[in-house]
């Protein structure tokens, strides 16, 4: 099995460690964990979080009761979880599974097993195409499921080269899917309905799609003259409620340079 890039420390790092300690990285939990609660099953529930990391998504719902099964090819952001898991109350530890495997697998790797949610958030950029692992995580969730996706959107490529003022960049990105994201790594986007047509293939129905930050978009790239909220943590809960707002409504949750599809298993 290859880690891929996730496998090298400084990639692993600049995600893990440092995009999460950043407006951005607030935002991003915080908006997903509360779209993902308008869908899942009260706890508890069995979760799958395919590439999910060092678990800075799953793990606060492990603490808030659900039973987490965490899978990653990358041993290095494993490690990370790890450590996280170690930080967590004994009986939210006792309910965390760590699995090394890559997503196309899991099926494999956890044994058959069905699960309540799979929970698939900031991976499908990183594979060079999606549909195998779309319908890897459908045939993973239980009948009456839900499945998560989070992952770029192939709608608003032009957006960050233009905020940098990068024109070339952003006249190019309007017909392309890829770019070198934040992380320095080559990713590629999707769009809702690509996804969406993927889901049902595997028998399972979209239910929602939000946006997922935007604001702290047009704040960092757009080097807007007053960015101070994005530097003082005692701001971001509040960004994140007007982002929570803005990820349900058109057109801003449009507008976002990621999109989080939930679908529901047949
Ligand atoms: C940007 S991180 C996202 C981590 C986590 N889902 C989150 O939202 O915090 C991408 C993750 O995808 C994992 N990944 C890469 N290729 C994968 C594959 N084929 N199957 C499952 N996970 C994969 C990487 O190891 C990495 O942990």
């Amino acid at each position: 099995m290859h880690p891929g890039v996730f496998g090298e420390p400084t990639v692993a790092g600049a995600f893990a460690d440092d995009a999460y300690a950043t407006a951005k990285g607030f935002v991003r939990t915080r908006v997903l964990h509360r779209q993902l609660l308008e869908h899942l099953p009260a706890p508890p529930a069995a979760l799958l979080d395919v590439g999910g990391g060092a678990g800075h998504q799953s793990l606060p719902l492990a603490e808030i009761g659900y039973h987490v099964t965490l899978l990653d090819p990358s041993p290095v952001m494993l490690d990370k979880a790890r450590e996280r898991v170690a930080r967590l109350a004994p009986a939210a530890r006792e309910r965390v599974e760590l699995i090394e495997a890559p997503g196309e697998s899991a099926g494999a790797a956890t044994g058959g097993r069905l699960f309540d949610g799979v929970l698939c958030h900031g991976v499908l950029g990183y594979l060079d195409r999606p549909d195998p692992m779309v319908a890897e995580l459908c045939r993973l969730a239980a009948p009456g499921g839900i499945v998560s996706i989070m992952t770029g959107n192939a709608a608003t490529m032009a957006l960050r080269p233009a905020l940098e003022g990068r024109w070339g960049d952003a006249l190019a990105a309007f017909d392309s899917d890829r770019e070198i994201g934040v992380l320095g790594v080559p990713a590629r986007a999707d769009t809702v309905e690509s996804l969406s047509s993927f889901l049902r293939a595997g028998g399972v129905e979209p239910v929602a799609r939000y946006g997922v930050w935007l604001f702290v978009d047009l704040l960092e790239f757009g080097r807007a003259p007053d960015d101070s909220a994005l530097n003082d943590p005692a701001q971001w809960p509040a960004i994140a409620e007007v982002e929570f707002e803005a990820g349900r409504r058109d057109p801003y949750r449009q507008l976002s340079r990621v999109f989080h599809l939930i679908g529901r298993k047949a």
